[in-house]
């Protein structure tokens, strides 16, 4: 057992990074890792970070690597990071509330007309759990788009419009643009709408363009016409890029210009780019939210260009009929401390990994586990009440660094993933008097597990779906 003397008291009071994280110097049963607490200076800090700067991108060998940044900093200042973060998980709630909704649907759909059954997931654009924006060049002018493999759809709010939410980007015109054409209705690409968006295309009412919907759980959607255009991403050119002109889009989408859809269907810009980039791409998401702190998406397989400190390991995709835009992997086990859990829930079915899904959500026989080994390995420290959907939370107000046990996922072919520390513990309040194990637990067995980007942090994620296999290494993430 770890005593509760393993807390070190610190002297330092000031950090130079949000969560500095160090390996714990032994002296412990169970493996474990240090989490040092950002202190109230810090957060006023961050909440007086300045707008973020022109993200970068540059080309080595065949890849193309974009500078990816979390949303939070680049959209203006936030007053109240606590106001934020409660948010965020009130949403997180909602977006897989309506994942959840989409597979059933999916899943029943099957004996049923597919029309009326099949609705798209609720992005979270709104709701402010898709996190990570990234900077392209559509027709010439840079638009930062938001990155989400929850999603096929590529789409960004065009001119004229009808009616459009605030951006930080000029809004795109296609009628000045002489490489954009509108895509009739007629076209093989509108019929093939329905299976990515769930909506069929339809003629518009004076032109024959194939206007889309996408619809999302909470109320919130875009509507417009689709187009191509030509795409650039970084030095490589994509031409005839199909993508959604959003003429009616509804939403706090966050200052955004739009979506980038990493699904894994036709339509999405992986797949629209398979000539280019082979259906690779791969990203690592930075560990805060600090101006200083940057990620990258690379589109392409060429693994020299990764920054990854261990070696990357290959798990098989799973194939779901029903829900064949995401990416679904075997979970076949979770330990703790390096104390595998005994549960029923694991390599049943596939999890999800998602990138707009916060916190990660596991079958309740496998939370339960979880949980009671997680309080058994980190006990001591005094409890603090549950938030929303984290139950397992304590007070550490009154210190300046523990140690957290280590949370490692196993999937199928003996991949084991180590959970970064920065997404062990999720702030509630800001000054450390509640802050929760950043794990929920899904209301019922049979709902699907996501993998959330929480977890996801400090790590190359490579997802290749044309030997339908996915990749993880450890990486500190940064751009440069
Ligand atoms: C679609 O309609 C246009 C006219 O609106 C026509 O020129 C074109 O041939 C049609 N394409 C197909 C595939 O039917
Ligand atoms: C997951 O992997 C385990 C062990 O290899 C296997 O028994 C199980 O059938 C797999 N589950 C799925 C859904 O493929
Ligand atoms: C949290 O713990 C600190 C001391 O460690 C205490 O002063 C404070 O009142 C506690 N806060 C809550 C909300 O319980």
């Amino acid at each position: 057992m770890a005593e509760p003397t393993h807390i070190m008291p610190l002297t330092v009071s000031l950090l130079p990074l949000l969560l500095l994280l160090s390996i714990a110097n032994g002296v412990h049963c169970f493996e474990e890792k240090k989490v040092f607490f950002m202190n109230k200076f810090q957060w006023k800090q961050l909440s007086n970070a300045p707008r973020c700067l022109p993200q970068k991108s540059r080309s080595e060998n065949d890849a193309t690597i974009l500078e990816m940044k979390h949303r939070d900093y680049c959209f203006g200042t936030i007053k109240n990071w606590e106001e934020k973060l409660q948010k965020r998980i009130i949403s997180d709630n909602s977006r897989v509330k309506s994942l959840q909704s989409r597979i059933r649907r999916a899943v029943s759909s099957r004996m049923k007309d597919q029309s009326e059954t099949q609705i798209p997931i609720t992005s979270g654009i709104n709701l402010q759990t898709l996190n990570y924006i990234v900077t392209v060049e559509l027709g010439g002018k840079k638009m930062m788009v938001i990155v989400d493999t929850g999603s096929d759809l590529t789409w960004v709010q065009c001119q004229p419009c009808k009616s459009c939410y605030d951006q930080q980007d000029p809004l795109f015109n296609p009628t000045i643009s002489s490489s954009y054409q509108s895509i009739l209705c007629n076209s093989s690409t509108c019929q093939s709408l329905e299976s990515t968006t769930g909506n069929s295309g339809v003629c518009g009412t004076e032109q024959p363009t194939c206007n889309y919907i996408v619809n999302y759980g909470d109320g919130s959607y875009t509507r417009g016409d689709l187009g191509h255009e030509l795409l650039n991403l970084g030095t490589t050119s994509v031409e005839d890029f199909i993508f959604g002109c959003g003429r009616n889009n509804k939403g706090l989408f966050g200052g955004a210009a739009g979506v980038m859809g990493l699904g894994k269907s036709d339509l999405s810009l992986v797949s629209q780019t398979s000539t280019q980039f082979g259906g690779v791409f791969s990203y690592c998401l930075p560990s805060t939210e600090a101006d200083d702190a940057s990620g990258s998406l690379i589109l392409g397989g060429d693994s020299s260009v990764y920054k990854n400190s261990t070696p990357i390991s290959y798990t098989k995709m799973i194939s779901s009929i029903q829900l064949s835009n995401f990416y679904f992997l075997n979970l076949t086990g979770v330990s703790i401390g390096d104390v595998a859990l005994q549960a029923t829930g694991f390599g049943k079915d596939g999890i999800i990994i998602d990138s707009g899904t916060v916190i990660t959500r596991l079958a309740p026989s496998v939370y339960r586990a979880l949980r009671a080994e997680f309080l058994k390995q980190f006990s001591g420290f005094p409890p603090a009440p549950s938030y929303s959907i984290l139950d397992t939370c304590f007070n550490l107000s009154g210190y300046e660094e523990v140690n957290i046990p280590t949370l490692r996922m196993n999937f199928e072919g003996a991949v084991e993933v180590n959970v970064d520390v920065s997404g062990m513990f999720y702030f509630v309040k800001t000054d450390a008097s509640q802050v929760c194990l950043a794990v929920a637990s899904l209301s019922y067995e049979d709902e699907v597990g996501i993998i959330g980007n929480y977890q996801q942090k400090n790590l190359r994620i490579v997802y290749d779906s044309k030997e339908s296999k996915l990749g993880f290494a450890e990486e500190p993430c940064s751009f440069t």
